[in-house]
């Protein structure tokens, strides 16, 4: 089998790495791929994370990797990010008979458009903070004042994970909606702002794959927004995760699943939008359950990274029982352990950062089965090894307890160096603490 994967980063590495293991696959190649996955796969030079602000480029650039799917009679395509989903990528490849794991943009507008989603589920009373949206300033700051703060306010669009504000001030509430609003900071992201109320609780991630009827729940994660120890700081993409979240019981799961994921999925199908892929929930669960934050149409970035390792299953016959359907036929298992990331990144980040650094010490970490570097911003310059992003490694151990995990993991950050390096201390502190740590 011959296998397509679409993305670049530490997200793309662990879907790769995963994907080398089935014996199914023959092949694999990665557009465009990057310095750690060069070494399982074949990177193709055609890059499909053009920025939206630029439709006529990614447009042609998706058409140029279908022409090239459909030459090399690539079986199954894989998609990482979700600006591509959102531009159309899955549809673009369905069209031509080519098999994607990934959903249409239709199917994508759980993420890509925050008041779709917040409207589905509000409509079929799916547990969520109450919100309303809105395209007018006046009337949004308006609303404020009825609602002061605490209170969190929303770009609609993909804003790269930047477009959620915790205001814990009215006054910064209304900033965010000028700024969204009347400033445009997100550009068309923001042409209109969901004004939602502030949760309480813990944060938890839920991965099911989806065939669009029938789900298989793969472990529950955590990841690390903020840049520092202790959840202060600056948000980031991620600066770790573990898994499995034991905030997440099994009996949590199952609620989940029966309020939140197969409501969403059958109101989908009956929009005529059937969502087929990775459906990632983002849980806020307090004394009342778990409630959603968001959804996203594809898989996390660092959570795949200790997601997938975790899965006992063969994610390439998950991923064809998602495509072709059928996957209320297949048993999936999940590994018993546990998995931690954590994120190595660059001087400055998530502000402006420094790149170009020699990367040191990789090789350290080979033979040592349980720990993979994951990379997420690296460059060859001259066969060396350098930075060349904000996030630039997920070290990721698995082993058979979270306190294991995480000792291993950190063990393995030791071994590795460049200029400027920063990373939290204290990820999976969450799970740590319940386990007596
Ligand atoms: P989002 O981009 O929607 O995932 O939001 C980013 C982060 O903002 C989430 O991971 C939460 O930490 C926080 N957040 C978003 N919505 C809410 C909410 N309604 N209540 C509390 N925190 C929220
Ligand atoms: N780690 C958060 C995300 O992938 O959206």
């Amino acid at each position: 089998m011959k296998v397509l994967v679409i993305g670049k980063g530490g997200r793309e590495h662990a879907l790769v790495w995963k994907i080398a293991r089935s014996p199914r696959v023959e092949r694999i190649w990665v557009a465009p791929g990057s310095p750690g996955i060069a070494g399982l796969a074949e990177c193709l030079d055609i890059r499909v994370d053009t920025s939206l602000s630029q439709p006529e480029k990614l447009a042609h650039e998706i058409a140029r990797l279908r022409d090239w799917a459909l030459a090399e009679g690539i079986d199954l395509t894989v998609v990482g990010p979700e600006d591509c989903l959102a531009a159309g990528l899955a549809d673009v490849f369905r069209a031509a008979g080519l098999r994607v794991f990934g959903p249409s943009a239709a199917a994508a507008r759980l993420e890509s458009d925050k008041a779709f989603a917040k409207d589905l589920m509000a409509r079929i009373g799916v547990p969520t903070a109450a919100h309303r949206t809105f395209a007018d300033s006046g009337a949004a700051l308006a609303y404020l004042q009825q609602t002061g703060a605490p209170i969190v306010v929303k770009a609609t669009g993909l804003a790269a994970g930047k477009g959620a504000i915790v205001a814990h001030t009215l006054a910064a509430a209304e900033q965010a909606v000028r700024q969204i609003l009347d400033e445009k900071a997100f550009g068309a992201a923001g042409a209109q702002v969901v004004i939602e109320e502030f949760m309480t609780g813990e944060e938890a991630s839920l991965f099911c794959v989806t065939d669009g009827e029938c789900i298989a729940t793969l472990v529950t994660a955590q990841d690390h927004k903020a840049a520092y120890d202790g959840d202060q700081g600056p948000n980031t993409g991620g600066m770790g995760a573990y898994a499995p979240a034991p905030v997440m019981t099994p009996e949590l799961i199952r609620q989940a699943e029966e309020t939140i994921v197969k409501p969403v999925l059958r109101e989908m199908q009956r929009l005529g939008t059937p969502f087929q892929g990775v459906l990632y929930c983002g849980l806020m669960v307090n004394a009342a359950g778990p409630r959603v934050v968001e959804f996203n149409c594809r898989f996390g970035d660092p959570e795949a990274q200790v997601v997938l390792p975790l899965l006992a299953t063969d994610f390439v016959d998950l991923a064809l029982a998602a495509c072709d359907g059928g996957l209320g036929q297949m048993a999936v298992r999940n590994a018993s352990g546990a998995a931690a990331c954590v994120v190595m990144a660059s001087g400055g980040y998530p502000g402006t950062y420094e790149t170009g650094k020699p990367i040191r010490g990789l090789d350290a970490l080979n033979g040592r089965p349980q720990v993979v570097a994951f990379h997420a911003g690296t460059a060859r310059r001259d066969g060396e090894l350098v930075t060349a992003g904000g996030r630039v490694l997920g070290i990721t151990a698995f082993d058979a307890d979270i306190k294991a995990a995480v000792w291993q993991a950190y063990d393995a950050v030791m071994q590795v160096s460049f200029d400027g390096a920063h990373f939290r201390r204290d990820i999976a502190h969450r799970a740590l603490a319940r386990h007596g740590a």
